[in-house]
């Protein structure tokens, strides 16, 4: 297997962490490369649903090496209760999961920051998770971030708190701002200690191995720093490229990009969405498919699948293969619309626009397929009725790539596998 990358290719909520539970079968170690707790993987094993923000869905295979990398912003607080959660479902995590000391953290600090950004925007806001992700990346590029390995070096971290509170343009002049970093930092550093590590040398040892590697994405990459919906996006590249940069590994050690796509478009939060469906289909979309952000219980917008946005995202991140999730919820539609180009100053275009006042402009050109068909309790990728095949084989000619497997209901089982 080498090294497989799962990233989403629409807004995020694709179900990557299903896909990435179901690959982990054959997987030695789960790495999260990118983002924070702004993710929610959901994951339903045996009847019970486990939203996972920070850990690698990869936790819940005990046999399963799990890490968290130098490109993510980690907050000790959720990572804590996390373990938590983990452990009172009789899952061992000590000893499993390694976190980069090269990762910066996420203080309390930057939650209060981006609230007091939300507000400065007013109508502009981007509608943010509110987890301080982008605060959190602003002061890592900024230089003057704390990052996990530093909560240990005792004699350096209070000069480290003290510049942040100095040189974040945000941090205001709060008296107590540095004892309450260091409190938060003092309060973790058993944890710290037990699980901090060179999670570089270790995926580097593992390549040497040939061990089975599982590069799991957030978010989705119309949310891509540079390549979504910008500023509508997070603060990180969630694409194949951001999975690489955050673990650190060699891209030529790459062997697998496996894309996440949903059945149909969801978005959390403001930006451009040219698909978004009227009613019935968006209240009857959202309810079928319980479409509810699983880290801010945000009703989520919906859409009908868009092409344009799809051979954008899979073509910019090479997918070799690609998972179609959530076949079921589109099976309770009496009618589907797919979009395959824009109409866009006055010409038609199947080029995905830079500019996001140029994507608001552009109207879907729309054809009308044949509701999917009754995919319940169906095992076998033969059994799909052919309305239902015919989607899937059009989803696949847009991304270019091969069938990994198509997902048509929420338990570990509704997986219809391809064989390849
Ligand atoms: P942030 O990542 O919290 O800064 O939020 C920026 C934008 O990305 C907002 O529109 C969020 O709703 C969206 N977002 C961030 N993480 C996720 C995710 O895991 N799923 C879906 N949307 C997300
Ligand atoms: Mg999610």
């Amino acid at each position: 297997m080498g090294v497989t990358c799962v990233i989403g290719l629409q807004w995020g909520d694709e179900g990557k962490g299903k896909v990435v539970d179901g690959l982990c079968r054959e997987a030695d170690v789960a790495v999260r490369c990118q983002g924070g707790a702004n993710a929610g993987h959901t994951v339903v094993v045996g009847g019970r649903t486990s939203i996972l923000h920070l850990m690698p869905s990869g936790i819940l295979r005990e046999r399963v090496r799990c890490m968290i990398a130098a490109g993510v912003v980690v907050d000790l607080d959720v990572l804590a209760s996390e373990i938590e959660q983990v452990e009172s479902m009789g899952l061992s995590v000590t000893g499993r999961l390694m976190v980069s000391s090269r990762a910066h953290l996420v203080l309390p600090i930057h939650r209060r920051i981006e609230a007091a950004a939300e507000d400065m925007l007013g109508d502009e806001k981007i509608g943010t998770t509110m987890r301080g992700i982008g605060p959190a990346y602003m002061d890592k590029h900024g230089r003057f971030g704390i990052r996990v390995g530093d909560i240990l070096s005792t004699d350096r971290l209070a000069a480290r708190l003290d510049l942040l509170a100095r040189l974040n343009p945000m941090a205001g002049r709060a008296p107590d701002l540095v004892e309450e970093m260091m409190d938060y930092c003092s309060r973790h550093r058993d944890l710290v200690g037990e699980i901090a590590g060179d999670v570089e040398h270790d995926l580097g040892m593992s390549i040497g191995r040939d061990e089975r590697i599982m590069l799991e994405g957030s978010q989705g990459f119309l949310l891509d720093i540079d390549f979504g919906t910008y500023p509508y996006v997070t603060s990180c590249n969630t694409g194949v490229h951001g999975l690489v940069a955050g673990a650190g590994i060699p891209p030529s050690s790459v062997d697998k990009v496996v894309g996440v796509v949903k059945s149909y478009m969801t978005r959390v939060g403001r930006g451009p969405f040219p698909t978004e469906m009227e009613e019935p289909y968006h209240s009857l979309t959202r309810d079928a498919g319980r479409e509810y952000g699983a880290t801010t219980g945000r009703p989520r917008r919906c859409g009908w699948m868009d092409l344009v946005a799809l051979r954008y995202s899979a073509s910019l991140n090479g997918v070799t293969s690609i998972a179609v999730t959530k076949l079921d919820t589109l099976s309770r539609l009496d009618a589907v619309k797919v979009c395959r180009e824009y109409e866009c100053s006055g010409g038609r275009t199947h080029a995905f626009p830079a500019d996001g006042r140029m994507l608001e402009r552009c109207v879907p050109v729309y054809g009308e397929m044949e509701p999917v068909g009754d995919v319940e309790g169906i095992s076998r990728l033969s059994d799909l009725p052919a309305a239902g095949a015919a989607y899937v084989d059009m989803l696949l000619e847009a991304a270019g790539a091969e069938l990994e497997f198509v997902s048509v209901g929420a338990g570990r089982d509704a997986v219809l596998r391809a064989r390849h």
